[in-house]
């Protein structure tokens, strides 16, 4: 039998490993509950409003209801889903997962999110970059992440759209490089900002393509940073590695309250109206941008925000800061001299920038 091509790259530790068994993993019905040492009442009031869940019980591990929602709605089924405490901890669990300290490697593909680097250098795995192609507008280079990723490379991270250049990758090259690696690595697509950018995600392909991971998030087009709520899709026989490795209690009760409240039908229909806002405001303010005399260029975007180059970014970010418009210098990042990334806000927040920066 040819081995599994995902789970043969798991570090053997980790499929070895007899996960911590919550007591609400052992027993899921009961008429008196005595088994997980929780207090019988909630003390505060202020800790539990009325008409509120109990907060003095442990959550699910992973709720049913919340996982069954946000399966139906990133269009894939609830054994490809895994909640976590935003997208950020899908990162961190999928390189204890699979990156063997001191051995394995991830792959990134500059400019692009900086946590995906700083997990690894938790871990201690080596990073490899293969930077986008600045002259293709950020292109993925497809060809050359398959090649370097025969150096050890575990993960490859793809982000799309990328943060912080705004686009989204081309989903060709993406499903080319992740069928091109199978066996070898597994291809992860950040689309933590893919609602901005209105194409499909690529969860779809990933009963095809058994090295794919999807990661996703509430914190971006829901505007539900504060609940850290975000969901890692892959192959059933993935998210159950992830699912032993992961904290015990992932999603706190008045998360998941949120969570579900968001993914209502009343929900969804306000995220689509937020998104809608969003993307008008980001055309309106790229306009505005190109026009100012101290921008040299405005990239596109696919999400929630514009990457710029001005004729001097520190001097930019003095001229916000000092007015307490706080936007963020990607100047150090891999080809982004002189380059900030602005935040769509609100009108009035984004006019409160664009008043600044035309002053320069
Ligand atoms: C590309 C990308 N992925 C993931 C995250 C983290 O999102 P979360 O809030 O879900 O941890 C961010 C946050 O800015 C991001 O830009």
């Amino acid at each position: 039998m040819n081995p599994d091509p995902v789970l043969s790259l798991i570090r053997p530790e980790i499929l070895a490993l007899a996960p911590y068994s919550s007591a609400r993993k052992e027993a899921k019905a009961g008429r008196v509950w005595l088994d997980a040492n929780e207090n019988p009442r909630t003390p505060s009031e202020t800790a539990a409003p009325a008409g509120r869940p109990a907060l003095n019980r442990y959550p699910e591990p992973q709720p049913p209801d919340l996982v069954a929602t946000l399966a139906a709605y990133y269009g894939t089924a609830p054994e490809n889903v895994l909640v976590s405490r935003g997208s950020d901890e899908g990162i961190d669990l999928l390189l204890r997962a699979f990156c063997r300290a001191g051995q394995d490697a991830i792959l990134i593909t500059p400019p692009t999110y900086g946590m995906y680097a700083v997990s690894a250098a938790i871990q201690n795995a080596r990073v490899v970059p293969v930077p986008l192609d600045a002259a293709r507008g950020f292109a993925l280079d497809a060809e050359g992440v398959i090649a370097a990723a025969a150096s050890g490379v575990k993960l490859v991270f793809l982000c799309s759209p990328n943060n912080p250049t705004g686009a989204l990758l081309d989903r060709a090259a993406v499903l080319r490089t992740a069928r091109a690696l199978l066996g070898r690595a597994v291809v992860v697509v950040d689309e933590a900002y893919l609602e901005f950018a209105g194409s499909p995600s690529l969860a779809v392909e990933l009963a095809a393509v058994p090295n794919l991971v999807v990661l996703r998030t509430l914190s971006k087009a829901f505007g539900l940073a504060g609940i850290r709520c975000g969901a890692t899709l892959a192959n059933p026989a993935l998210i159950g590695v992830l699912q032993k490795i992961i904290a015990p209690y992932p999603v706190p009760t008045p998360v998941l309250q949120a969570a579900l409240a968001a993914l209502s039908p009343a929900g969804l229909a306000a995220a689509r109206a937020s998104v809608a806002a969003i993307v008008a405001e980001r055309r309106r303010v790229a306009g505005v941008l190109a026009g100012l005399p101290a921008v040299r260029r405005v990239w596109p975007s696919d999400s929630n925000f514009l990457l710029f180059a001005t004729a001097d970014a520190a001097q930019a970010m003095a001229a916000t800061r000092g007015a307490g418009v706080i936007l963020r210098d990607r100047s150090r990042d891999y080809g982004l001299a002189n380059c900030v990334r602005m935040t769509i806000g609100t009108p009035a927040e984004n006019d409160a920038a664009l008043e600044i920066l035309a002053r320069l």
